[in-house]
């Protein structure tokens, strides 16, 4: 599949004549800029190879051969740019993902938390919300969740109208069950959902200390002082400028000793944060903000 793509690519992009890098790069430029300018969709600073691949994908979806016919269209089509934000918005996730991580939580954060009158936590880029629905039941489990506020943010309102419904994949629910017992779960994974409308529904008291919301991380401010911010697997997609930028936002959001997390790829190392937090779990990539 990845093959046809390049295939495509390079048959498009020679259009009229040669294959031609640079002007393709011109042309996703304004493409970008056009959907910023238009759209108020912020994608310029997102990783090129990654946004590069996800448009010829798109293109192809579309009947179209180059991307400044997809340009063309999407400047005129919101239901097209919907289409396209799914592409480049990349909500691959699951709940308890990397197990390792809700352990080294349980164990090491939920002490702190358990001092705390009142816990505020953020989900930056949450998606699909799996690892929201993952984190309410990591804190029922542990005493904390009703004194718990969760503000659950994406760029993408799709994917946010799905975390909402708390109908998850029936098939998935062997693999997150294994995530839940190798993540320390203290309970039965099924005690949490029944089938229902072929899924799983989840139980509605999950949500009921969660706000989910749009939000821009490239765009928008910050909202609130957070003791804790978890944005996993979202950074690896942005470039090092843009990355730098988000750091600071969670920076600024971050109560002193607050936590932060990121995706398993991800890392304040060599960051312009590096020296305000240290690390908990290196391999987990939890860190505490201490200046
Ligand atoms: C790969 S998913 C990660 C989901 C979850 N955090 C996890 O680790 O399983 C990346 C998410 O980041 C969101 N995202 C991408 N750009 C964003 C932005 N500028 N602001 C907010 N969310 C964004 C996408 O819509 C997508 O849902």
């Amino acid at each position: 599949m990845a093959l046809q793509i390049e295939e495509s690519t390079a048959s498009a992009a020679a259009t009229p004549s040669k294959y031609n890098p640079e002007l393709e790069q011109i042309e996703i430029e304004l493409l970008l800029e056009g959907i910023y300018q238009h759209y108020g969709f912020d994608f310029r600073s997102y990783a090129y190879a990654s946004i590069r691949r996800r448009l010829w994908k798109r293109i192809e979806a579309e009947g179209l051969s180059t991307i400044s016919a997809l340009q063309d269209r999407v400047l005129h089509d919101s239901d097209l740019m919907e289409r396209l934000l799914l592409d480049l918005s990349i909500n691959v996730t699951a709940m308890f993902r990397d197990p390792g991580f809700y352990r080294v939580f349980r164990d090491v954060v939920v002490p702190t938390l358990r001092t705390y009158p009142f816990i505020r936590i953020w989900h930056a880029g949450c998606a699909t919300g799996e690892e929201v629905y993952s984190m309410a039941i990591l804190l029922e489990e542990e005493g904390l969740y009703e004194r718990s506020r969760i503000y659950a943010t994406d760029i993408n309102e799709v994917v946010l109208q799905k975390a909402k419904s708390g109908i998850f994949p029936i098939e998935r629910m062997q693999e997150y069950t294994e995530n839940y017992i190798a993540a320390g779960g203290k309970r039965s994974f099924s005690d949490y959902y029944i089938a229902k409308y072929d899924g799983a529904l989840f139980n509605p008291s999950l949500t009921k200390n969660v706000v989910f919301s749009q939000h821009n991380l490239v765009t928008d401010r910050s909202f609130s002082e957070f003791n804790v911010i978890l944005c996993r697997n979202v950074l690896i997609y942005f470039d090092k400028t843009l990355q730098a930028r988000v750091l600071t936002l969670f920076y600024d959001s971050l109560a002193m000793f607050g936590v932060l997390s990121l995706g398993s790829k991800e890392s304040l190392r060599f960051s312009p944060y590096e020296e305000c937090y240290e690390q908990i779990n290196g391999r987990e990539k939890v860190y505490r903000k201490v200046r």
